[in-house]
């Protein structure tokens, strides 16, 4: 029985045929649903604690009145309960938008380690900057449904509180769902698990001493350069077949490991077919990614690179 079940069953209980008025006159059955009400209030407040006392590692190291240890249990605590993960142990990187911990994951999830990347509610400021991004997108809520009511419009136009959890739900969900795309077309991402509120769970890429470095904090072997180099663009070319450009793709948000990359950092990500920008992006991505391997005594070029990319699947003339 979960939490929902419990209440269910209470308010059930509680509010059935008989009234309190009732039941207070009734000598007979008072005392056993007295004890029923008692046992079903008891098992809630039991639920309850299994997520408010629930400190995971991490959070353990922390000032109990430093922000970032309620921060991590309130966003994290949610997959606490729904068995995904059973632990966190550390902090993987902060960033300015979101921090990234590494967490023990539940059995059932088929998975070691996760992790989980909690997004600032500071990023609220920098949302108004994704103009550019967001153009030729549809307006979507967290299950990706299209919002076409006037007042979400509006809200998101005005960046009413309404509006900033319109926004956020969208934002998150969206990375989310694009990463669950280019998952399941085979691409080089981390395999996603969930999303609830400012967090998004996937898989961790690492081991146990530690997450895997992006490319821009290794030196690659000369030897696997060209290799990986050609991976990459097949990623890059996968992505366009799904109609998406990664927007921010760099040597820091693809991570090497195992003699192989993954792509991460997808909130960017814009439709090829509807961004107009999306042509720009895509030779911004290109270019970073060359100029990285350029560094490694690898020569390409990013203009041809981007066009012979977005011919076959875009048509001529981005
Ligand atoms: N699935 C993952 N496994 C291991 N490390 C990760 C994972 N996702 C992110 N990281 C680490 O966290 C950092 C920040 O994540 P990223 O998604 O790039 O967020 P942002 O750059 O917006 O802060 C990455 O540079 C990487 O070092
Ligand atoms: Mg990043």
């Amino acid at each position: 029985m979960d939490k929902f079940e419990a209440f269910e069953q209470f308010e059930a209980y509680q509010f059935d045929d008989n009234s309190r008025e009732a039941r207070r006159n009734r000598p007979g059955p008072k005392k056993k649903k007295d004890r029923r009400t008692q046992k079903i209030v008891h098992d809630i407040q039991e639920m309850d604690d299994g997520i408010e006392n629930w400190v995971p590692s991490y959070a353990k190291a922390l000032d109990p009145r430093h922000h970032e240890r309620q921060w991590v249990i309130e966003s994290v605590g949610p997959f606490y309960r729904d068995q995904m993960v059973t632990d966190v142990t550390r902090l993987v990187k902060g960033g300015k938008e979101a921090n990234v911990y590494a967490c023990t994951a539940h059995p059932a999830t088929g998975l070691d380690l996760l992790a989980a990347k909690l997004y600032r509610p500071r990023m609220l400021r920098h949302l108004k900057n994704d103009a550019i991004y967001k153009a030729g997108r549809t307006l979507r809520d967290a299950e990706g449904k299209q919002l076409k009511g006037r007042r979400e419009k509006l809200a998101m136009r005005k960046k009413t509180s309404f509006g900033k959890e319109v926004d956020i739900q969208w934002w998150i969900g969206n990375e989310y769902r694009t990463q669950t795309q280019l998952f399941e077309a085979g691409a080089n991402v981390p395999k996603p698990i969930g999303h609830q509120g400012n967090t998004i769970l996937m898989q961790y890429i690492g081991n146990e001493f530690g997450p895997a470095p992006t490319l821009s904090e290794v030196r690659l072997p000369q030897a696997e350069a060209t290799a990986l180099f050609e991976r990459i663009m097949q990623n890059v070319a996968l992505m366009l077949d799904n109609h998406l450009v990664h927007g921010d793709l760099s040597a820091y948000n693809i991570l090497y490991w195992e003699g192989d990359i993954c792509l991460i950092d997808f909130p960017q990500m814009v439709e090829a077919r509807h961004n107009p920008h999306a042509y720009e992006l895509l030779e911004r991505d290109i270019t970073r990614v060359c100029d990285y391997f350029a560094s490694l005594g690898l020569e390409r070029n990013p203009v041809a690179l981007t066009r012979d990319l977005w011919d076959p699947y875009m048509g001529p003339g981005g």
